[in-house]
């Protein structure tokens, strides 16, 4: 019985398997055509090429790239090589040519790199549709070239012709063409880059962002990132902000703003936003940001003409979580109103989260307490080289300020140090902060501000018995003056009695 039911079982996997291996069959069979046509070729070993002795190739599962930049090479790849990527075993995602001889820029045949960096090279010219045949590419780095508006024609970024029309390099989402040799750029060079989400333009001497340039800029509706750093911009013109409605960080560090730009309230998506050096003057009257709500990083750092920072200079950055405020020579004054916002309860002041504070390297002597109302919530506070006052104006921030900066970034109490007065100069601040130390600021405690104590202790009482007197004295005249006064009523009162009693008789 036994053997019978194993027999059975056995005939019963044999003709399971050969039923599965004939699907198998049937299944190659139907696919052999097509396979056959297109792998002719076995795969080519890649990673022991010579092209990846020229270069250096990298491949893992995460990451692959070829990088062939310092090779003094005048073109791209030979024919030969780009066959050798084409039919290889390894698909590079990143491929880079910076730092070699790249004066024209030919076309690239069809590979799936993701992203392509031509920085650093003499590029003057660039083929059309260039870029055609690399259907996967996101990123497109021609930066430290020689590229001029001519050249730059729309054309060089059209995609494959499809029909009767170019199809556009849809993948591409970040496109730097910093320090190249354009002051404006064509109306339309950015047509066939419809998904673009970051533009890189700083280190071109545009001066002013023309009608031109405005015009190609404000066209990227999926525009994310915007770098227009280092370009000499003193303005930007009116409808440049208009277009791309998801514009999330804004870059004009290295221009020459003398008041904040006018139109930021046109990037009302504004998450990010870095002004440094700029000749940018006092944050006050009207030089103050407009209402941008989903602002959370706002970095403005090396600002030589900076001195003051009034009320209401940040109110309306409500959601304001970074701010870098560092190394403003002049920094001098933050007004103890920057950030808060009136509300419709005149009792209550709204104030942003902020977490990271950020206003090292300033000429600043005092903080305001109120400036914020949760300064616990801050997680970094950089003080640091600051010119700060040890007196009991800024006892809180000795006390308070410095303890929690010792729990949450202990680094960053070093260098918080005294200016004024001499006696203290260079003093760090923590030091004060000890029990043992304190600075007197009322009867009780004692240490190395006493002498001052104890000179204003005399100060007020040579001022106060002079003061004490003369109010013994007015009090004491006061008192019968109001005596007499009394007196007098009564007198007058006694006389008028006699007058009426003299009327009656
Ligand atoms: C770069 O190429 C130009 C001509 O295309 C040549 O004159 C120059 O010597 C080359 N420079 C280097 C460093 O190879
Ligand atoms: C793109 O690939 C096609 C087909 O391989 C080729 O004919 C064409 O020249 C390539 N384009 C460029 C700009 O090299
Ligand atoms: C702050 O930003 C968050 C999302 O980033 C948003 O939900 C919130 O409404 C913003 N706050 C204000 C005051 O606009
Ligand atoms: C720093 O502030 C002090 C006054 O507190 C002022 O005398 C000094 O000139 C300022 N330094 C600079 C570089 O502005
Ligand atoms: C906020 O309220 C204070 C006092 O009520 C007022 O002086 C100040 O002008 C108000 N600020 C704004 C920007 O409305
Ligand atoms: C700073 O923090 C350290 C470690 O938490 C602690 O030992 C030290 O006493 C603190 N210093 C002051 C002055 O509070």
């Amino acid at each position: 019985m036994k053997m019978r039911s194993n027999w059975l079982a056995t005939i019963l996997l044999v003709v399971l398997c050969t039923s599965l291996a004939t699907a198998d069959n049937t299944t190659t069979t139907t696919v052999a055509p097509t396979t056959a046509a297109t792998t002719p070729v076995p795969k080519i070993n890649v990673m022991k090429s010579d092209l990846c002795k020229k270069c250096v190739c990298l491949s893992n599962p995460d990451y692959s790239q070829i990088d062939c930049s310092e090779r003094k090479m005048n073109l791209l790849f030979s024919v030969d090589e780009w066959k050798i990527l084409q039919n290889g075993d390894v698909t590079f995602d990143v491929i880079k040519f910076e730092h070699n001889n790249i004066t024209n820029l030919t076309g690239f045949p069809s590979y799936p790199v993701k992203r392509l960096y031509l920085g650093f090279n003499h590029i003057e010219t660039i083929a059309k549709s260039a870029f055609a045949n690399l259907t996967q590419l996101t990123k497109l780095d021609l930066s430290h070239n020689k590229l001029k508006v001519k050249q730059l024609d729309p054309d060089v970024f059209r995609g494959v012709y499809d029909v009767h029309d170019y199809l556009p390099l849809g993948k591409m989402i970040e496109l730097d063409l910093g320090y190249n040799e354009l002051h404006s750029l064509d109306p339309d060079v950015f047509e066939h880059l419809p998904n673009l989400e970051t533009l890189i333009l700083s280190g071109n001497t545009f001066q002013v962002v023309d009608h031109n340039a405005a015009t190609a800029i404000s066209g990227l509706i999926s525009l994310k990132t915007l770098d227009m750093s280092f370009m000499e911009l003193a303005e930007l013109p009116d409808y440049l902000l208009h277009g791309p409605r998801d514009l999330e960080t804004i870059i004009l560090t290295g221009n020459l703003f003398d008041e904040l730009p006018d139109d930021l309230h046109l990037a009302p998506n504004l998450r990010e936003l870095v002004l440094d050096e700029n000749p940018i003057g006092n944050l006050t009257g009207d030089n103050v940001f407009p209402t941008l709500p989903y602002l959370t990083y706002l970095s403005m750092s090396y600002m030589p003409d900076l001195e003051e920072i009034g009320a209401g200079a940040f109110s309306e950055l409500q959601n304001l979580t970074t701010l870098i405020l560092a190394s403003n020579p002049k920094l001098g004054r933050i007004d103890v109103n920057a950030f808060s916002k009136n509300t419709t309860n005149p009792e209550i002041l709204a104030y942003p989260p902020m977490k990271k504070l950020h206003i090292h390297n300033n000429n600043l002597t005092t903080l305001e307490h109120k400036l914020f109302q949760r300064w616990d919530l801050i997680t970094e506070l950089d003080l640091r080289y600051n010119y700060w006052t040890c007196d009991c104006s800024n006892r809180w921030l000795i006390e308070v300020l410095m303890v929690q900066i010792n729990n949450t970034t202990p680094l960053w109490i070093h260098d918080v140090n005294c200016y004024q007065p001499n006696a203290l100069r260079n003093l760090p601040l923590i030091q004060l902060s000890t029990e043992e130390n304190r600075l007197t600021c009322s009867i009780e405690g004692g240490s190395p501000s006493g002498s001052l104590f104890l000179i204003g202790l005399l100060v007020g009482i040579l001022l106060c018995i002079p003061i004490l007197l003369g109010s013994v004295a007015i009090w004491r005249r006061g008192c019968l003056g109001l005596n007499r006064n009394n007196y007098g009523a009564n007198r007058s009162l006694y006389n008028r009695a006699n007058f009426n009693d003299e009327l009656h008789i």
